[in-house]
């Protein structure tokens, strides 16, 4: 199965789209992640995209593109799309690239959670610097591996509702963009990680949770 994964920010969208690609094999590209790894390495484009995410707003989508479309163009059956695209503009350029590959979308997952409780998921969120590993409360260190937890820092307070704000006004409208197609499917984001898991893998079974 090909899918996307789609909702506001703090949705739970990257801890499924880990669970879901772990259990099936599935091919996982979270372009979030992928930009704070090029950005740990000093990649230029990278240093171009930080400014606009430390203020919680989108990577223009002409860089975007330029970032991501190596890893596109690699694209074999079974992978999750975590946060791309995030613009009507490119969820055209990805129609157009997956033509070309002879790759179709399975499912477009979007997660629905009002902006109060992503808020405060996001606000209690501390990732470990060293293994990776996130928490819902700053333990000060990790209980996995001892490394200290740190705050992403978009996950400020305002800028979280700044990225609330850019979700609503450009992903939001991808949401009428994908049921056009027939490829929505609406999953509530409110409920423990394994419900939720459990809707995903519905979908994947029955085509509906
Ligand atoms: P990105 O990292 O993709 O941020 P995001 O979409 O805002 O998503 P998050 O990672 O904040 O939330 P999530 O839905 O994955 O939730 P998570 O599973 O972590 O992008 C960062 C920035 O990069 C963007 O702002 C933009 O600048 C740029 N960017 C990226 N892609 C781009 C694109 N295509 N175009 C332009 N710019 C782009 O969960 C959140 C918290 O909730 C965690 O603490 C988690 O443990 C907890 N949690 C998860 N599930 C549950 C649950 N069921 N109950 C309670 N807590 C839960």
């Amino acid at each position: 199965m090909n899918l996307i994964f789609l909702g506001p920010p703090g949705a739970g969208k990257g801890t499924q789209a880990k669970i879901i690609c772990q259990e099936f094999g599935y091919t996982y590209l979270g372009t979030g992640d992928l930009l704070r790894s090029l950005v740990s390495r000093s990649d230029p484009l990278a240093l171009k995209a930080k400014e606009f995410m430390e203020k919680g707003e989108l990577v223009p989508d002409s860089l975007m593109v330029e970032i991501v479309s190596g890893q596109l163009k690699t694209l074999k059956n079974g992978f999750i799309l975590d946060g791309f695209p995030r613009t009507l503009e490119q969820a055209q350029i990805l129609e157009e690239m997956l033509k070309e590959l002879g790759i179709q979308i399975d499912h477009v997952i979007y997660f629905h959670l009002d902006d109060a409780e992503a808020e405060n998921r996001l606000s209690n969120r501390y990732q470990c610097k060293n293994c990776g590993n996130i928490y819902n409360s700053n333990l000060g260190q990790c209980p996995k591996c001892g490394g200290s937890l740190f705050r992403r820092k978009d996950d400020e307070p305002e800028t979280i509702r700044k990225r609330l704000e850019v979700y609503h006004l450009q992903t939001a409208p991808l949401l009428e963009y994908y049921e056009r197609r027939g490829k929505l499917k609406r999953i509530d984001a409110q409920g423990s990680v394994e419900e939720i898991s459990g809707r995903i893998k519905s979908i994947l079974r029955n085509g509906k949770n």
